[in-house]
């Protein structure tokens, strides 16, 4: 098929973590792409390829020049709940096809089954996409990999001690790419629709033998300190909400002497085995190094 014939794939979330390797992938298969942004600013991020269109989740009618003429919609959700319902109308009025970015919240591993917000917002999306009639494949990452970004990354850049709670607790961290790269591919595929997929690394790994793996990378031993709950919650106090610091203490505490969930979905779809932490940690090395 010509590009010229294939309706544009609208990626909300574009500017996220997923959402911008989507972008890649997609144009990478040919496909031609529309990002969805709050911020007019965010336009010079992305490839010069892709139609940039404001648009805020939050006011459903803002969406609509974006998805006016598009064939599918990659859907993340970040923002608050309540137009969630007026958001997924809209979809259905205009396209096809979503690809919903969820979780794990009905796979039965505790570190999954600990009741939490943003489990109960995703069971809500999934039930108003079902209830349209949209062509929809569900992608329920577990742990990202790229968490640790944001958990690890600036206390190991500044040679301080990562103070961290639950460090027995395992999971399988998956690669963000991996999660994109399915995503793109159940966007610009046959064979997806109806498609419901837990993606995860491919190994089990505590807390502990993830900043081993780091500090193996970096050719240096992470100094660590285990520290409680409670202290977590005042450390990370005003930075992550209170319901999200909860959401992960409950799932850690949960998982201690499990081995993780892991599932073959990414090697199943794509065809190659996902890459481990270590070599994730190989590939974002420099973010432990360097910067902010
Ligand atoms: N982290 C994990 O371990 C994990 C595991 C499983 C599932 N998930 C799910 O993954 C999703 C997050 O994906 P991510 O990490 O790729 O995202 P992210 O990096 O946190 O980026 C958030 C994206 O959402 C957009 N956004 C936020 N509020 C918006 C609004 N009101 N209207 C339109 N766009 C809005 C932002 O775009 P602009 O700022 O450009 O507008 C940005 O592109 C969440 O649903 C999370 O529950 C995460």
């Amino acid at each position: 098929m010509n590009q010229i014939d294939i309706p544009p794939v609208l990626v909300t979330g574009a500017t996220g973590r997923v959402g911008r390797v989507v972008i890649d992938q997609l144009l990478d298969a040919g496909v031609p792409v529309r990002a969805l942004t709050r911020r007019s600013e965010a336009a010079a991020l992305l490839p010069a390829k892709v139609e940039v269109f404001a648009g805020d989740l939050t006011v459903p009618e803002s969406l609509d020049p974006a998805l006016s003429g598009a064939g599918a919609v990659f859907l993340v959700w970040t923002a608050p709940p309540q137009t969630a319902a007026a958001v997924v109308e809209r979809l259905a009025a205009h396209v096809r096809r979503v690809v919903f970015l969820s979780s794990p919240h009905q796979t039965p591993h505790p570190l999954f089954q600990q009741p939490n917000p943003m489990a109960v917002l995703h069971a809500d999306i999934e039930r108003l996409i079902a209830a349209t009639g949209l062509e929809s494949t569900i992608i329920r990452p577990g742990m990202f990999a790229s968490n640790s970004l944001a958990w690890w990354a600036p206390a190991i850049r500044a040679g301080e001690v990562v103070r961290w709670p639950y460090s027995a607790a395992e999971s399988a961290p998956v690669d963000d790419r991996a999660i994109a790269a399915v995503a793109a591919r159940t966007l610009y595929q046959d064979g997806y629709v109806g498609g419901d997929y837990v993606l995860t690394g491919p190994e089990s790994l505590t807390q502990a033998a993830q900043l081993d793996a780091i500090g193996d990378v970096l050719g240096r031993r992470i100094a660590f300190e285990e520290i409680t709950p409670d202290e977590f919650r005042s450390l990370w106090e005003g930075t992550v909400p209170s319901s999200a610091v909860d959401m992960l203490l409950a799932a850690w505490r949960a998982a201690i002497g499990q081995p993780a969930y892991i599932t073959t979905a990414v090697a199943d779809i794509l065809g190659t085995a996902p890459r481990t932490f270590r070599q994730w940690a190989v590939d974002h090395a420099i973010a432990f190094t360097e910067g902010s």
